[in-house]
């Protein structure tokens, strides 16, 4: 063909992170098919919906069977029902929102990686280590990224001090994946600070916000002057065991504009055009999730994974690992033992105990050196793998 593609893909890795280490582990497994592989990479979660939820889904697979209450395209950003059960939800974190400045979407992920739709080409802000998706987003659409060096020195919570005085658009994530490093209302306070000074944009992630036990905002919107400079995507996936029935939403404060363009105008554009909605099914099961019995009851399985950090953190204190993490996040971040590279401690663990981990590397050269374990494990795993590499380290 004689098409161009875009030259930009050429910028990124060969392969998604995760698409990776399934390929490695893959390969593995074929290679050793006696062998019994533990799972602690993605952070995919392993127990299922909750009571509440399943109860609305099966309600709704009825409706959709009788002619009268069947459901055809739903509305683009969500049911109202869901769109103010939502709003109910942060209501109860203290935070208010109208139901019309959140936008249901099938993900954190989708959502994060499609708004470069509606941004111009700015200078972009991204903590190293992170979560995949930001890098990659912005790489696929030529943008030019300035790292924020996140390690030990700084508690993986890098700070704006010092920074040029310009407008960027700056991704946070706090609980953050990987580290699970945590930022406070002080902290936050300061990013906003920054923010609205420079004339500059968060995309704040807070997919892990029900870990959080301490004394931390579960959203953005808790600090003052965040709703004139930041969005914030949300998920279902980690807090209601949502990874495979797939919700989330996205909440675009009014007061956002940006040389007099309102921004959830832009992104309501972007997803009429782009998507046709989370199926009224998934809207229902969401509904409840947010619920206070459905999230009374998603708490219980947050408590179990959890547990299972806290299991991880016992044995990494009793071999002397450093790390950090697992308290306010089902994610562990720990220094690669015996100064081992991230993939070079990835094969060690595949090979020796068949246990997956996220190499640090694959979140950003600062991630070099270091490790990713997830809680999301269901327990007997967790158990068994802490038996499996207390024998070997
Ligand atoms: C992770 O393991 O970092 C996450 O599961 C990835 C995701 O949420 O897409």
């Amino acid at each position: 063909m004689k098409i161009r593609i875009n030259e930009h893909f050429g910028d990124i890795k060969e392969s998604y992170l995760f698409s990776d280490i399934a390929k490695r582990v893959n390969a593995y497994s074929e290679a050793n098919p006696g062998k019994k592989i533990i799972r602690l990479g993605i952070g995919d979660v392993t127990l299922p919906l909750t009571p509440a939820v399943i109860a609305a889904m099966h309600r709704a697979v009825d409706e959709m069977a009788s002619a009268d209450t069947f459901r055809g395209y739903a509305p683009e950003y969500g049911y109202d029902f869901l769109r103010e059960a939502i709003a109910d939800y942060y209501a109860r974190l203290g935070v208010n929102l109208r139901a019309g400045e959140i936008f249901v979407s099938d993900g954190a992920k989708s959502d994060i990686g499609n708004f470069v739709d509606i941004l111009g080409n700015n200078d972009i802000l991204i903590p190293d280590p992170v979560y995949p998706v930001y890098v990659d987003s912005n790489l696929m659409s030529g943008r030019r990224i300035t790292y924020l060096e996140a390690n030990a020195g700084n508690g993986f919570l890098p700070m704006p001090d010092g920074l040029p005085e310009k407008p960027y658009v700056i991704y946070l994530c706090s609980p953050n994946n990987p580290t699970g490093a945590v930022y406070s209302a002080a902290q936050l306070g300061e990013w906003v600070a920054f923010a609205l000074q420079t004339g500059s944009l968060i995309l704040f992630d807070s997919a892990y916000e029900s870990y959080i036990s301490g004394d931390y905002p579960h959203s953005v919107y808790a600090v003052e002057g965040a709703r004139s400079c930041v969005v914030e995507f949300c998920s279902l996936s980690k807090t209601a065991g949502f990874t495979g029935t797939r919700c989330g939403w996205t909440v675009l404060p009014e007061e956002l504009e940006a040389g007099g363009v309102k921004l959830g105008r832009l992104w309501a554009r972007r997803q009429a055009t782009k998507f046709n909605g989370v199926p009224y099914v998934v809207q229902r099961a969401a509904e409840a999730a947010v619920s206070a019995q459905g999230h009374a009851e998603a708490m219980e399985h947050v408590r179990y994974y959890m547990e299972n950090a806290r299991i991880l953190a016992d044995f990494l204190r009793e071999k002397g690992i450093w790390f950090t993490g697992g308290e306010n996040s089902p994610y562990l971040w720990l220094r690669c033992p015996g100064k081992m590279g991230s993939w070079e401690f990835f094969d060690y663990l595949l090979q020796n105990v068949q246990i997956v981990g996220t190499p640090g590397e694959g979140f950003g050269k600062c991630g070099e050196g270091y490790f990713r374990l997830t809680a999301f494990g269901r327990r007997e795993a967790t158990e068994e793998a802490v038996a499996r590499l207390r024998n070997l380290l």
